[in-house]
């Protein structure tokens, strides 16, 4: 089969092998605990459930909805960001729903690059955005997020040649896989330098309901001039303990918002209306059960952060998310030997940080999305591991 070339430029998502070699592990009996899957154990609550199962037994809801979505569902997408961030979208030119951001962070490359064009991709980062360039046949330029700049990108060592040329510039505070949060200082730089270079910004901050300690993270829209340069995505995934459902939204410039509706006219037909039904009941009503949710991943959060310190090693306590990133303990050559050798002899899978990129060197990932008890657990092997 002549498989297109692009192909080859890219891996397949990094959860894909690592679930056949963990479900083998599992099947032999070993009692693995994946800490790599940014996946909540946790379920959306019940009403919200309740509201799905009912939109399912109306008969109308079986239809292809429309795929700029009715009105209902992305007016409640913009109550949300006006009531959480204090952002006012207009629902019709300024949201557009999507199937999982994920669906909305492969499409924006193709709606923004033309074949060559330079997208300014943040070492380590979530590994679609790199995919997503490729496919749409744009080039990489690396922002590196080093450890001394809280693992923010330093814009002003961004070329001048290279940013005149960049379309679009990612951002990902709360950040996967680092934990790391933004200042409001740096979103106001950015929106600056964005203007002055004329590159899209393209925020991605699913974890924005995921805080601990009160703070509340931030959105990029909600700074003066954010809506000229960029969009935000969004989703439920995180947010309302709903990754299954795959719904999630976007934000912002008008144009942007524009073309990826007239790509995804092509590319889906749409959210199934009784998700939107349930979508739009879960945005509209209350947010308290995200209060105990938080306080339940930040107990988690302290065991393995005492933990890990315990253990002697290197991290900053997250602010938000539900991922840790430490350094990886002295005596082994890289990440992914560390973390091989910590699955092969203790059946405890952590997720090499160079997997995110050649920034991510030196660094591993804990995902907090298991019960307390079972963290301790995977801590007490590690501490084991390592004396
Ligand atoms: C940074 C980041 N962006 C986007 C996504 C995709 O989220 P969704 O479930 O909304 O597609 C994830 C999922 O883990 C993520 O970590």
């Amino acid at each position: 089969m002549k498989i297109a070339k692009r192909l080859e430029a890219f891996d397949a998502y990094l959860g894909t092998a690592m679930n056949v070699i963990l479900t083998r592990m599992k099947d032999e009996g070993k009692d693995v605990i994946n800490l790599g899957l940014g996946d909540p154990d946790v379920q959306p609550p019940e009403e919200q459930r309740q509201a799905l199962a009912d939109a399912c037994m109306d008969v109308d809801h079986h239809h292809y909805p429309s795929f700029y979505s009715p009105m209902p569902f992305k007016e409640a997408i913009a109550g949300w960001y006006r009531r959480r961030f204090n952002v006012t979208c207009d629902p019709e030119s300024e949201v557009l729903t999507l199937l999982g951001s994920a669906d909305g962070l492969f499409h924006i490359h193709t709606c923004l690059l033309d074949h060559g064009d330079i997208a300014l991709v943040p070492d380590p980062c979530y590994p679609a955005y790199v995919a997503g360039v490729k496919i749409a046949g744009g080039e990489i330029e690396t922002v590196p997020l080093k450890k001394e700049n809280g693992f923010l990108p330093d814009l002003d060592a961004i070329k001048p040649d290279v940013a005149q040329k960049a379309k679009m510039i990612w951002v990902n505070y709360p950040n996967n896989p680092t934990a790391a949060v933004a200042t409001e200082e740096f979103y106001l730089n950015l929106i600056d330098w964005a203007h002055q270079y004329n590159v899209a910004v393209i925020s991605d901050n699913p974890y924005s309901e995921v805080c601990f300690d009160d703070y509340r993270a931030l959105s990029f829209l909600q700074f003066d001039g954010a809506k000229e340069v960029g969009i935000e995505f969004n989703s439920l995934s995180k947010a309302y303990n709903a990754c299954g459902w795959r719904t999630g939204m976007m934000l912002g410039n008008k144009d942007i918002i524009a073309g990826m509706a007239k790509i995804k006219s092509h590319s889906d037909r749409g959210m199934f209306y009784p998700l939107q039904v349930a979508a739009t009941e879960a945005l509209n009503g209350s947010t308290d059960f995200m209060i105990e949710r938080n306080r339940m991943y930040q107990k988690r959060r302290d065991v393995v952060v005492n933990g890990l310190l315990e253990m002697g090693l290197d991290l900053q306590t997250p602010r938000a998310t539900f991922y840790v990133w430490a350094d990886i303990p002295k005596g082994f050559k890289d990440s992914k030997e560390f973390c091989f050798k910590v699955l092969d002899e203790i059946a405890v899978w952590m997720i090499p940080g160079s997997m995110y990129g050649t920034y991510g060197e030196g660094f591993f990932r804990i995902a907090l999305t298991h019960p307390a008890e079972r963290l301790a657990e995977a801590m007490q092997r590690l501490g084991k591991f390592l004396c």
